[in-house]
């Protein structure tokens, strides 16, 4: 049985199919029709609702993509959709500015829109326009009214007051603690031919993969659910790690930051900030705030996706994992984990356990760059991670790193050695980027061509070279490292 709060009240659901989405439950099940679906792919945040934890600092709202959000993943939180914020007969402040700004054109996008303020709204970080845009980053307007929308984000941000639900925040917070101390060792959907599997921890989860060696691990399930709400893929059997306690933690300690598989790329990112800023746009560009909220470090791993950001930042930082199984605990390179195309070496009944990310070193040149047809929220044609130890000017290590050039996520072994020992401002990197159709033959897709793919690749290696001299300007953008210019590298 899963439980879980909605319209102030406990909801248990047992009985339901495991591929069961949070929009199916609202729509199909509960006959709720505000939240939209618009792509079913996560791309477009017009299904997007809100989820409250409760965490040592109290409630945590975030927003997610209720169409690839599997409806076991609300167990102990409180489901938050369009219909539940008005407060008797009065509009919610960010329903309230929406109408007041003319922001709602179509209608359809409109309760997305609304959701992603209404998250924001709670989140009580400014509402400067970085932040406004990160927000609603996820959510696309198709008739681009975007400027009214915003007016409307400005207008209700600009004096947050208490809401219904900050007024009967304690009584939420009691109610999802009291969810979470009943908890047993596996909430769970069970129905004839289909299980999803909740376990609370990770000794469990070992448990669980070993009986059902079929299942899929769910660790987020943004990608995941893709394969039935695009390709209509039945997904009967699912354990999902997100709630196993000893996976949910993050440990640094001089050597490494440990990230466990249930970590979401938004619950990461001051950690990894704090020893890597340079990575700030890249981490800003992993989808969209909803995606963020919901999808895993450990999950954009283990998928094996060519085009996975996450990959190259760890390949070139020297990252590993850690595989647990009911046999015990291996660590591996990340260098040792992609075989081919969304292969892995990791064995029947293992899972990733724990992502583990080299502490920063002294004197290194960090940059990461990703290339897409839109900024936002979209895939990576080319993503690359370069990361150079230097003396003075000198190349004394490079460890380089990309995606959408291969079949998995690959070091440019020949770029590497073609930048050893290069001094940076004097030499010419012509050679390291001529290196680069060795190391790879790229295809042509949908996304760029091959040879689109080895043109900008060579590029964004001479691009690192003009930062380094001053030539141009490095962009360190957003999450509130919104600065230009060089970052040290010392
Ligand atoms: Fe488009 Fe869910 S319907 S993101
Ligand atoms: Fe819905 Fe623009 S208001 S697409």
């Amino acid at each position: 049985m899963i439980r879980f709060l909605h319209q102030e009240r406990e909801v248990a659901i047992e009985d339901l199919p495991a591929d069961t989405t949070v929009l199916d439950y609202l729509r199909e099940h509960r006959g709720l029709m505000g939240t939209k679906e618009g792509c079913a792919s996560g791309d477009c945040g017009a299904c997007t609702v809100v989820l409250a934890k409760a965490t040592d600092k109290g409630l945590r709202y975030s927003p997610v993509n209720a169409c690839i959000a599997p409806l076991g993943s609300l167990h102990g939180t409180e489901l938050i959709s369009v219909e539940d914020l008005k407060d008797g007969a009065a509009w919610h402040p960010v329903q309230r500015a929406m109408i007041e700004c003319h922001a709602s054109q179509c209608g359809f996008c409109t309760p997305g829109f609304v959701m992603s303020l209404f998250a924001l709204y709670h989140a009580k970080t400014g509402c400067d326009r970085e932040t406004i845009l990160e927000a609603l980053g996820g959510n696309l307007c198709r008739c681009t009214g975007y400027r009214p929308i915003i007016d409307a984000a400005d207008q209700a941000l600009a004096n947050i007051e208490d809401d219904k639900f900050s007024r009967r925040a304690q009584a939420t917070l009691d109610q999802l603690r009291a969810l979470l101390d009943t908890e047993s060792e596996t909430a769970a959907l069970e129905s004839t031919h289909s299980h999803y599997f909740r376990p609370s921890n990770a000794t469990h989860v070992a448990k669980l993969l070993a009986e059902h060696p079929e299942a899929r691990l769910v660790a987020g399930g943004t990608d995941l659910f893709l394969e039935s709400t695009q390709s209509l893929t039945p997904l009967p059997v699912l354990i999902d790690i997100c709630a196993a306690s000893e996976l949910r933690s993050i440990h640094c300690n001089n050597d490494n930051i440990q990230l466990g598989a249930a970590v979401t790329h938004r619950d990461c990112i001051d950690v990894v900030l704090s020893d890597y800023p340079e990575l700030a746009e890249l981490i800003e560009r992993f989808g969209s705030l909803q995606i963020r909220s919901q999808g895993t470090v450990a999950g954009n791993i283990a998928n094996a996706s060519p085009i996975g950001d996450w990959p190259p930042v760890l390949l070139a930082l020297g990252g590993s994992i850690a595989l647990q199984s009911s046999a015990g605990v291996r660590e591996l390179p990340l260098d040792e984990f992609f075989l081919d195309y969304r292969k892995t070496a990791q064995a029947a009944g293992e899972f990733i356990a724990t992502v583990i990310l080299p502490r920063r070193k002294a004197k290194l040149l960090l940059r990461a760059y990703k290339i897409s047809k839109r900024f936002e929220d979209d895939i990576s044609s080319v993503c690359a991670v370069f990361a150079l130890q230097l003396e003075g000017d000198r190349v004394t290590a490079a460890k380089v790193a990309f995606g959408g050039m291969a079949a998995i996520p690959k070091r440019a072994q020949a770029v590497e050695s073609a930048l050893s020992g290069l001094n940076l401002r004097t030499d010419s990197i012509e050679n390291a980027a001529a290196a680069i159709a060795q190391d790879f033959q790229p295809i042509d897709d949908a996304r760029a061509s091959a040879s689109y793919r080895l043109t900008v690749a060579a590029r964004l290696l001479s691009r690192l070279q003009h930062e380094y001299r001053g030539e141009i300007a490095t962009r360190v953008h957003l999450l509130g490292v919104n600065q230009a210019g060089a970052v040290p590298h010392g």
